[in-house]
């Protein structure tokens, strides 16, 4: 029996962190998306290669067209600097199969932006709307082994490694592998009790 939901709660967009908006995309952003996308360093440990003008612009339209679908179960949205109001990176908050209290987060950053903590301030606005506000129970995320950067990121997130997909996945003419983090809600309640976060 599913426990499929016709109304699940509504991430209340907007999320700002100290220095980020995380914002809806809105169809003039592809070229922005486009920009740093484009670039092999973003592609070193993902599955895949650098996308055409004409992927990243259907990526784009198809996150504009899940903005207007209901229950809403795909989150994949515009990182901007506050500040400047630049696009600065991508981060995305999935929860399928609605209902069932799982959730999913990636995140990716302009190469020239990189170790300044931005995707450790996205994520951990992620994981918290992912608990808070979506009530989710689990919330994992993923990345090829070699992925140094990324594993890091879901371990300061407090995630524990819960294991290995091997070769599950054919992109770019060879198999990826991946590692799977994962934090439940009571792991993160404690997380929250313990530090100023
Ligand atoms: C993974 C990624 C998002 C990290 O972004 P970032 O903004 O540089 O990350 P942060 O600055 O928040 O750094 C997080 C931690 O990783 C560490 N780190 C960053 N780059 C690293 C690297 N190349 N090797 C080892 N550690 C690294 C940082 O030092 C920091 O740890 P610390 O606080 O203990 O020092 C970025 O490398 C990226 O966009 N990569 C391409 C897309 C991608 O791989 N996304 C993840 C797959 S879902």
């Amino acid at each position: 029996m599913s426990d499929t939901p016709t109304d699940l709660p509504i991430l209340p967009l907007p999320l700002k962190t100290r220095r980020l908006t995380i914002r809806e995309y809105t169809d003039d952003d592809w070229p922005a998306v486009y920009a740093y996308v484009k670039d092999e360093p973003f592609w070193k440990h993902q599955a895949g290669e650098p996308p055409t003008e004409e992927r990243v612009k259907a990526l784009i339209q198809w996150a504009v067209r899940e903005q207007k679908i209901s229950p809403r179960i795909n989150y994949y949205l515009a990182v901007t600097e506050t500040k400047s109001e630049d696009i600065v990176g991508e981060a995305v908050l999935k929860s399928i199969p609605p209902g069932h209290g799982q959730g999913e987060i990636g995140f990716g950053i302009v190469p020239s932006l990189w170790r300044k903590g931005y995707a450790t301030e996205v994520s951990r606005a992620l994981i918290d709307a992912g608990f808070v506000t979506l009530k989710l129970n689990r919330i994992s995320a993923q990345c090829a082994p070699e992925n140094k950067a990324s594993i890091r990121v879901m371990q300061k997130l407090g995630m524990a490694r819960e294991g290995l997909l091997r070769e599950h996945y054919r992109a770019g003419g060879k198999y990826w592998s991946s590692v799977i983090y994962a934090l439940l809600a009571r792991e993160y309640e404690k997380i929250k009790t313990n530090t100023s976060r």
